[in-house]
């Protein structure tokens, strides 16, 4: 959850940290080149229903070592995604380049870190990159030959009267919505028989321990 160093002095509000500054102020690996020129490995592209932002991500990957040598992207999005994102962008890329499978186990919680902290009603936006990513990497993969690397997150239905994903969970948890009555009034989860119930606060629990760390 959130630093209180990062609240306003009268602890109302939220001031973005000096990290996150940085990063909106001066976004690293920005794609300047003209997407239809520059030759990736692999493209990524997501778009976020809750607010509407949308990321697209440009991968190069070096072979031999199997591991990211390029990370470049383009957003429509608010500040936390964009500097989200450069973070990210800058993880995978530094060092020589991060391996991917160890690109692929960094959790948005790490990103967050590395930012000193986002608003929680944020964290949603932070993990657009991460989900560009993961759809880039998906393409190498395709583009390589090397399916059965592909990452599969197909959505699975949790709620079977109201057809409630486990993605549609996820997203109302990245929301903010922290409660199963909150989770419930945003999918109407649980409004008929109620057997879901039980899955439904487990998989509430999933997502907050792995976007809010609680
Ligand atoms: S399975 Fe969710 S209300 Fe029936």
């Amino acid at each position: 959850m959130n630093d209180d160093k990062n609240t306003n002095q009268d602890g109302s509000g939220w001031a973005y940290s000096d990290k996150v500054k940085e990063h909106f102020f001066d976004p690293k690996n920005l794609l300047k080149e003209d997407p239809s020129v520059y030759k990736a490995d692999g493209v990524g592209y997501v778009g976020s229903p809750a607010c509407g932002d949308m990321m697209k991500m440009w991968i190069k990957v070096d072979p031999i070592t199997d591991t990211i040598a390029e990370c470049k992207w383009r957003t429509f999005g608010c500040a936390s995604a964009i500097a989200s994102t450069s973070v990210l962008s800058e993880m995978v890329t530094e060092n020589g380049g991060m391996e991917i499978d160890k690109a692929l186990r960094i959790r948005p919680q790490d990103i967050v870190d590395r930012l000193s902290g986002l608003p929680d009603r944020k964290i949603h936006c932070s993990v657009l990159g991460d989900k560009a990513l993961r759809a880039a990497l998906n393409d190498y993969f395709r583009k390589s030959k090397q399916e059965h690397r592909i990452i599969k997150d197909e959505a699975k239905v949790v709620c079977r009267c109201l057809d409630v994903t486990d993605h549609d969970i996820e997203d109302a948890v990245l929301e903010g919505k922290l409660t199963y009555e909150e989770v419930q009034q945003k999918t109407k989860c649980g409004t008929a028989c109620g057997a879901c119930k039980p899955r439904v606060a487990k998989l509430i629990e999933q997502y907050k321990l792995q976007y809010f760390g609680e």
